[in-house]
């Protein structure tokens, strides 16, 4: 069975048709997933929300679905400098601002871990376990540098065995590798690419018949509307010019 794991698409509206598009092109795949983050930084929460409604495509709360909703007094965003800190700030005050109730109804129901079981629950094979951050906490960054070590203590901790696949996003950053015979997938970001380049990605993982596979997809898609949008908002412009760099700004 091949999943498509689409994470952190930040209300970037037409970075996620472009992705849905492209997904929607490929017959093998089974279902869509998202992992979380489905809002912030960009001018579009309630018509990101609405559009995987519509789809029928589930997921999981991210840092920034969790503390929208619950009116918390941060993102739960990790920044390096006092003006990233400044500008997080707006992004989240905007956030919460512009959410609608409704929105900010389906953002606070959604779980934090999600088990896909490929054979079905009642054969035993490999379980897809997707959560945004960790299996512990959305908000801690599993980035490609943590050393095996973390990733076993992460099995654990989410019960994980040999042949399975824990799928998490939040960083922005794509990674896989294998330990111990467990699949970590961090899936890259839809909406707010944070490696220098500027396209949309998500990732295909195929698991199942005793195999898994794992694959990086990255798209262009419409940059500069997603830019004019976010330059006619409130939001500050830097946003803007975030997507067309994909680096901090
Ligand atoms: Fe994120």
């Amino acid at each position: 069975m091949r999943y498509a794991l689409i994470s952190d698409i930040h209300a970037n509206l037409p970075a996620l048709e472009a992705v849905l598009d492209h997904i929607a092109a490929q017959s093998d795949i089974a279902a869509t997933y998202h992992l979380g983050d489905l809002v912030g930084y960009a001018p579009w929460p309630n018509e990101t929300v609405a559009l995987l409604n519509e789809r029928g495509i589930e997921g999981i709360a991210g840092n920034y679905d969790s503390t929208v909703a619950t009116d918390y007094k941060h993102c739960g965003c990790k920044y390096e400098d006092p003006r990233q800190e400044e500008l997080s700030h707006v992004s989240f005050g905007w956030t919460k601002e512009h959410t609608s109730g409704e929105t900010k109804k389906i953002l606070g129901a959604l779980p934090f871990r999600l088990d896909v079981k490929p054979n079905g629950g009642h054969a035993s094979g490999p379980t897809l376990i997707l959560v945004h951050g960790t299996p512990t906490l959305n908000t801690v960054y599993w980035t490609d540098d943590r050393p095996d070590s973390f990733c076993t203590q992460m099995a654990a901790l989410a019960g994980a065995k040999a042949g399975d696949v824990i799928a998490f996003g939040h960083t922005h950053l794509p990674w896989h590798r294998e330990v111990d015979g467990i699949y970590f997938v961090n899936t890259g970001t839809v909406g707010r690419p944070k490696d220098g380049d500027a396209r949309a990605g998500y990732a295909v993982v195929e698991l199942g018949a005793g195999k898994v596979n794992v694959e990086h997809r990255r798209l262009d898609y419409d940059v500069e509307r997603a830019m004019r949008g976010i330059r006619e908002s409130d939001l500050p412009d830097d946003f803007a010019e975030f997507l067309r760099t994909a680096n901090r700004p």
